[in-house]
């Protein structure tokens, strides 16, 4: 099999790929990635020089790039290329349209001209939006959005529900809840505040930090989109939840805690406008038709994630000290001076 992985050099694609290439040696993986800010070569230096996986430097909106990769005899393509941080989405939604849904367009495009045998889209619980406690979205729950991130990326799954129903284009879509686990960008709130706490630094609580998410270990959402790669059916989408639901302070006294550093580093700041107070999603589907159950607790793939970022300094020490340090100056300071 030969798989064009897009926005590999991110976190979930990174951990994806190494993971395609462990569990499946024979199978030649062409990564795609624009390296934006969040992309990181970095991510990928053990497995760079395998034989079987090749990067190259590009954008998804570029057609003419993806169609010669595509017509290189391409038999997949996984999308996790995206723009993907909320709080940005607040301050440029336009390159969230651009990639997200027109970037999407493209490579169903491609996907539709060559006749490819499997398109899978990565999306995301929050285009379901927020849910109420006790409630939970199925995969047939209505779209609502809430921020220029979901929304861009519930049209993008609306794109590819499209080429899916008009054009045949054999595409499948994962929904996975909150993903956390190394290589993660420290925008996020869980490497960010891991490594903030690690020198001292105050972790930035949103509001009254009782925002509810659902976390899925990375390697376990590997596994799900493994199993919607070769089991799923066409034209389907599958739920992806981690089964661990928990307040953003319950996770951030948690970090505290491994970390042996003094709850005093919480500051409550700001809240984010039209936050989502709650993500969760039933995932009896993915479970039932393709034997999906995440395998890492919370506290043992936190644990996990934290031993990551102790021992990897030295990759978030450069990562923080780039690009990152210019957004972070330009809108946190900001919004931790309000
Ligand atoms: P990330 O921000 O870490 O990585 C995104 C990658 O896409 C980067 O390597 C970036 O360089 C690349 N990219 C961005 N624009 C591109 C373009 N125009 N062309 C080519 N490459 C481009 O993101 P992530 O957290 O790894 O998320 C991956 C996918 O999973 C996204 O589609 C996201 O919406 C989805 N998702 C993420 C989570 C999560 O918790 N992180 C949860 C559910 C779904
Ligand atoms: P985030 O990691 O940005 O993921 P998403 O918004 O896509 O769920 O945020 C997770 C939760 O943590 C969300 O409720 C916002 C909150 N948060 C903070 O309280 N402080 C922060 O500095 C960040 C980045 C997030």
């Amino acid at each position: 099999m030969k798989l064009l992985v897009t926005g590999g050099a991110g976190f979930i694609g990174s951990n994806f790929i190494r993971y395609l290439l462990k569990n499946y040696p024979s199978y030649q993986v062409i990564n795609l990635d624009k390296l934006t800010y969040a992309g990181n070569l970095d991510n990928l230096s053990d497995i760079e020089k395998s034989s079987n996986y090749r990067f190259t430097k590009g954008d998804i909106c570029d057609q003419k790039l993806v169609e010669e990769i595509v017509s290189e005899g391409i038999n997949v393509i996984v999308n996790f290329a995206a723009e993907t941080h909320v709080d940005r989405s607040l301050y440029d939604p336009k390159s969230f349209v651009n990639t997200n849904i027109t970037g999407t367009q493209v490579l169903l495009e491609s996907a539709l001209k060559f006749k490819i045998k499997r398109y899978i889209q990565i999306s995301t619980d929050e285009v379901y939006g927020s849910v109420e406690k006790g409630e939970f979205f199925t995969e047939g729950s209505k779209l609502l959005p809430n921020s220029p991130y979901s929304a861009s990326k519930a049209g993008a799954d609306l794109l590819v529900r499209s080429y899916f129903k008009t054009f045949k284009v054999p595409a499948l879509i994962t929904r996975s809840s909150n993903n956390y686990g190394p290589y993660q960008f420290p925008e996020k709130l869980i490497p960010l505040f891991i490594t903030n706490a690690l020198v001292d630094k105050e972790l930035p609580v949103y509001g009254d930090g009782l925002y509810i998410r659902d976390w899925i270990y990375v390697e376990d959402n590997c596994k799900g989109i493994d199993l919607v790669l070769h089991k799923g059916k066409e034209g389907e989408v599958y739920n992806l939840g981690g089964g661990a639901e928990k307040t953003n302070l319950e996770i951030t006294n948690l970090i505290l805690q491994y970390l042996n550093k003094p709850s005093s580093l919480i500051k409550h700041v700001k809240d984010r406008p039209a936050h989502d107070r709650r993500y969760a999603m039933e995932c009896k589907k993915a479970e039932k038709e393709l034997g999906f159950k995440p395998g890492v607790g919370l506290e043992e793939g936190l644990k996990k994630t934290v031993e990551w970022y102790l021992t990897n300094r030295s990759w978030w020490e450069k990562v923080k000290s780039g690009e990152y340090l210019k957004y972070y100056e330009k809108h946190y300071l900001q919004r931790e001076k309000v």
